[in-house]
């Protein structure tokens, strides 16, 4: 691939916890990664994204990070981080890892000089009582109380405190870890809440002074070649958004906008344009992401009346339609990979695994959950293992029971159930991301004007997708099927079904 080669990448987002445990203790780890890396180069993808696989209490999944430079002992071990990364490589897989400069864990070294010193708390945002009445974005207040009657700010979880960015100790950290990781072969960063770094009296989202800080990093990144900055931008202002991308910031971002969009084609066709508009001015690749370990998955949110995600309004327990939900998430599947731009696959989404919505509330781990005192059932049935094989629960992720269950039900959603079945999601993901490989990917698109239920264009290798978000059947632009998300109907297209064409 060339140098720009995440301007067009597929991504497969792993959430190692849940990806593949390699020891037998429940919970994934680097080993069942490692093993699994046959399994990935076979899907397709270009390069993986890990959510954080620091040091850390698990307070919030991995996103409280005790030592930036460091791996959780339960994932394994640096070294072993680095056999991993070397092995990615020699099958042409890019590792991304996800960095988290918002906010700290409550054992990170520096917050516990701060507790011990009180001279040494300028790091972070420590104040005699609650300067603002910010609630956490998890629920609850977001200043917490020190033993000797000082407050801290946490945007999230108590366990989570903020950074103060107006620390340059703060800065320098950072750089020096974004080095730590790109001397060992990480090939980019996922930069956690990168909009929320800076507080002023008045908020914390969005400030100007943060752009400062990417451009910084940008120049790091430079150093080292072929390394890629990537947003985590929840913004709903779109020109806000495009100056985190401008040349001399980050490389990407997350398109939120299209993941929380519903199934319904102006909709869709307006976010689409407005991604496109968005990006082709400042010469930044749009991203397509349709689900990650924050949202609901998509063939339980298809399978709703309701296919708009939002993350207060969760529709948890919402009746679902399996069938349609599925057929949905494929179409959207193949709508995303034939996007211009670089996409995202969340583990699990290639085997159409659903929500759990029946976990034990007993079980629930994120702090989403604790924090809304039950109200939000937070993100961990999105969150379950992924069933491998075999018929019975841990379905081949491990040895033993896995640290969230996973349901009876997976038994046909293995991935060695799916491997050798043509109709299957998993068949689907590999066959489309390797046409994607050739003929889609970074570049440009054309609209076809097939009705106002039709989503249809053309990318520059010849290909054309069609997705029919109508109620009926679609006649089919002239040319040669080369994949279909579901069954066609003497050529024409069903409802929720995307087909991609080349000219005959
Ligand atoms: C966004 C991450 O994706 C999410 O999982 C995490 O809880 C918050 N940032 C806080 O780090």
């Amino acid at each position: 691939m060339s140098q720009t080669w995440w301007r067009g990448a597929a991504i497969y987002q792993v959430y190692l916890r849940s990806f593949a445990d390699g020891n037998g203790d429940g919970v994934g780890d680097l080993a069942g990664l490692r093993a699994r890396l046959p399994y990935l180069k076979d899907l397709g993808i270009d390069a993986l994204w890990l959510n954080p696989w620091y040091p850390s209490p698990m307070a919030d999944g991995g996103y409280d990070v005790a030592d930036y430079r460091g791996i959780e002992p339960v994932f394994g071990t640096l070294a072993e981080a680095e056999r991993f990364i070397a092995e990615a490589h020699e099958l042409d897989i890019r590792v991304i890892i996800d960095v988290v400069p918002n906010h700290s864990s409550t054992e990170s070294a520096w917050f516990k000089e701060a507790l011990a010193n009180p001279a040494a708390r300028d790091r972070f945002w420590f104040a005699d009582q609650p300067v603002n009445d910010w609630r956490s974005i998890f629920g609850g207040p977001a200043w917490t109380q020190v033993p000797d009657g000082q407050w801290y700010l946490h945007l999230f979880a108590a366990e989570q405190p903020d950074f103060n960015w107006a620390n340059p100790e703060v800065h320098q950290e950072f750089e020096d870890v974004l080095r730590f990781w790109f001397e060992r072969g990480v090939d980019g960063f996922r930069i956690d809440s990168a909009a929320l770094l800076y507080k002023s009296d008045t908020g914390y989202e969005d400030l100007d002074a943060v752009h400062d800080v990417y451009r910084r990093w940008r120049e790091v990144a430079d150093e080292y070649g072929e390394r890629v900055l990537i947003g985590e931008v929840w913004l709903p202002d779109q020109e806000r958004f495009a100056r985190y991308l401008r040349p001399d910031e980050l490389h990407t971002a997350f398109n939120f906008d299209f993941l929380s969009c519903p199934w319904n084609p102006a909709e869709l066709r307006r976010v689409i344009d407005l991604t496109l508009s968005t990006h082709t001015p400042i010469g930044a690749p749009p991203t397509w992401v349709l689900s990650n370990h924050d949202v609901t998955r998509p063939v339980t949110r298809y399978g709703r009346a309701d296919t708009a995600f939002e993350h207060g309004g969760r529709l948890h327990g919402t009746p679902s339609d399996p069938e349609l939900g599925r057929r949905r998430a494929r179409a959207a599947a193949l709508l995303s990979m034939a996007l211009p731009g670089s996409v995202y696959v969340y583990q699990g989404d290639e085997l159409g695994l659903p929500e759990v919505e029946d976990l034990p509330d007993e079980l629930r781990q994120d702090p989403m959950f604790a924090r809304s005192g039950g109200a939000n059932p937070g993100r961990d049935g999105c969150r379950v293992p992924l069933p491998w094989s075999g018929d019975e629960p841990p379905f081949g992720f491990g040895a033993g029971p896995s640290w969230l269950p996973q349901p009876e039900s997976w038994r046909k959603l293995t991935a060695e159930a799916q491997r050798t079945d043509l109709g299957s999601m998993l068949t689907l993901y590999r066959t489309a991301l390797a046409i994607r490989r050739d003929r889609l990917g970074d570049g440009t698109m054309t609209w076809l004007p097939l009705g106002e239920k039709v989503l249809a264009f053309t990318r520059e290798s010849g290909l054309t997708c069609v997705t029919n978000l109508g109620p009926g059947l679609v006649p089919m632009p002239a040319g040669e099927v080369v994949l279909a998300s579901g069954p066609l109907d003497d050529g024409a297209l069903p409802p929720d079904t995307t087909v991609w064409l080349t000219a005959s």
